[in-house]
């Protein structure tokens, strides 16, 4: 079986990236292109982002989770704490985030530190998750090798009935994670592969050093 993908190409002229167009905060950046993203209807999940682990085998690992929130601090998401990543990222807490949005041609890479959300945050957001989401967070030993479905579906409908007239608790083992930016990069597709591309760091707890890096 084979498919020859060589003669697939697309070309990007949509848009630019000029150092003139940028915010001097990266984080300004992000919401001025989140923004975007919210006045084109061929997005779907917009806020859905990869998140990258180096695992304790070594390996890095990258899966697409949801951006619940944003601020000069950080990129807030939710996840098992003992899942794959969960794991992986309490031991080696260095991260990237990548956002892409094919239809702007659009690309942003977040490198950072993660760090567990207050106990707070997460339950201020567990509580007020639609009671299916938080029964699955307890059902779910995510990441786990499980025999069959019928497994979690049993356990779904045994919790759904103890906590038919309760309230459920966030687990221990469920909550947010707030990466931490160090540097981020904004990728806008441009014509014979001239890409834009600026990449902002940090150079102190506050300051943002900005460069224009070759396609
Ligand atoms: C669109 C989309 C959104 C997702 N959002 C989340 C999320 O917010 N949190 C999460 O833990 N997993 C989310 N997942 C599932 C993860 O990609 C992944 O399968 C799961 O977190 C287990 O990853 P791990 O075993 O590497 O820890 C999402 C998957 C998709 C495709």
């Amino acid at each position: 079986m084979k498919e020859d993908l060589h003669d697939q190409r697309k070309t990007y002229a949509k848009k630019s990236l000029l150092r003139s167009d940028l915010e001097e905060n990266p984080i300004q950046q992000f919401q001025r292109w989140y923004y975007d993203t919210k006045n084109d209807d061929s997005i779907d999940e917009a806020n859905a982002m990869t998140v990258s682990s180096i695992g304790t085998d070594g390996f890095p690992k990258t899966r697409v989770v949801l951006l619940k929130y944003y601020d000069e601090y950080g990129f807030v998401f939710y996840t098992n704490y003992d899942s794959e990543k969960g794991k992986a990222l309490q031991a080696n807490s260095k991260t990237c985030l990548n956002f892409f949005w094919p239809s702007l041609e659009r690309q942003i890479i977040i490198k950072g530190k993660a760090e567990k959300l207050s106990e707070a945050r997460s339950d201020q957001y567990f509580a007020s998750r639609p009671k299916g989401s938080q029964l699955g967070a307890l059902v779910s030993p995510q990441s786990k090798v499980v025999e069959n479905r019928e497994i979690l579906e049993d356990r779904l409908a045994n919790l759904e009935k103890e906590y038919q007239h309760k309230e459920i608790k966030r687990p221990a083992n469920w909550g947010g994670f707030l990466v931490r930016p160090e540097s981020i990069e904004f990728w806008q597709g441009r014509p014979n592969r001239l890409h834009d591309r600026f990449l902002y760091s940090l150079t102190n707890e506050y300051d943002w050093k900005i460069e224009r890096l070759a396609p």
